[in-house]
């Protein structure tokens, strides 16, 4: 049985995070400049978007650049920031023809221009798309979009029209950049590392998590259908017990 047919289609996580990492390594490893890994991701989003759209996922967010990669090397960024123009251009064919919406996540205003200017013209472009939707994380960081989240809602109480007793979880949920979605419930890391690097740590709470050693720019659908197969194993108890769950299902 490949893969794919392993996989319940009727227990679909509705939404998949991926921070995908090891793109540095990747190029290190053929001896190539850390640029050469980026370059080489790009195929692995390619896949990874259409494997999950051919699945029925409903959204798929994908760490693309963190608040924290500002600090990386100029050329580096600049690399990143122009691959980032040259894709987005590239793909938005690839989003119409799989019926796939873009939107993103993170300080938009801190791209640089071309950046915000050809991811503005994508997602008014795919916006009708209905099959899925990619969510690229760019300048993103969490505690970043806490911050500003915390800000809206203290601004509202100031002007009156929200009272400190009604902010609860869904009102912050509601001030987040993801308020469109439901939470992941599903998590991938590639490359080895065990750590969420700033990444929707309000909206992970209940999420699996799943590492795999693979570097990113070597990960293909059959990889994101092994992560899917493995969390349909797992028993998400959200602070039950096993007992109680089994006889929910009874
Ligand atoms: C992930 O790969 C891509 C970005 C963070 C933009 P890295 O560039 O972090 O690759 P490693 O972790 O150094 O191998
Ligand atoms: C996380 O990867 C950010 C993205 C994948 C865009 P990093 O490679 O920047 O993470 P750290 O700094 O090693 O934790
Ligand atoms: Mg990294």
């Amino acid at each position: 049985m490949s893969i794919k047919e392993q996989i319940d289609l009727q227990r679909l996580p509705r939404h998949v995070a991926i921070i995908m990492d090891g793109n540095g390594r990747w190029a290190k490893q053929q001896g190539k400049i850390r640029t050469f890994g980026h370059q080489g991701g790009v195929k692995a989003v390619r896949d990874t978007v259409e494997g999950a759209a051919e699945l029925g996922i409903d959204v798929l967010t994908l760490y693309a650049f963190s608040t924290e990669n500002w600090n990386r090397p100029k050329y580096e960024i600049d690399a990143l920031m122009h691959l980032l123009v040259q894709s987005i251009s590239k793909e938005t064919p690839t989003l119409m023809e799989n019926n796939i919406r873009l939107a993103t996540i993170g300080n938009t205003d801190s791209l640089p221009e071309k950046v915000a200017k050809n991811l503005k013209k994508a997602i008014e472009k795919t916006a009708g798309n209905t099959r899925m939707t990619l969510v690229l994380a760019l300048s993103y960081s969490s505690r970043w979009e806490i911050t500003h989240a915390v800000q809206r809602i203290a601004q509202e109480v100031k002007d009156g029209t929200l009272q400190p007793e009604e902010i609860n979880e869904k009102v912050i949920s509601e001030h987040l950049n993801t308020s469109l979605w439901p939470d992941p419930e599903l998590l991938i890391r590639t490359s080895g590392e065990a750590r969420i690097s700033n990444f929707l740590l309000w909206q992970i709470a209940y999420a699996e998590l799943y590492f795999t050693q693979k570097l990113w720019p070597d990960f293909r659908r059959e990889d994101l259908f092994e992560a899917i197969v493995d969390f349909q194993h797992r028993e998400r108890r959200f602070g039950k017990t096993s007992e109680q769950l089994k006889s929910e299902h009874a």
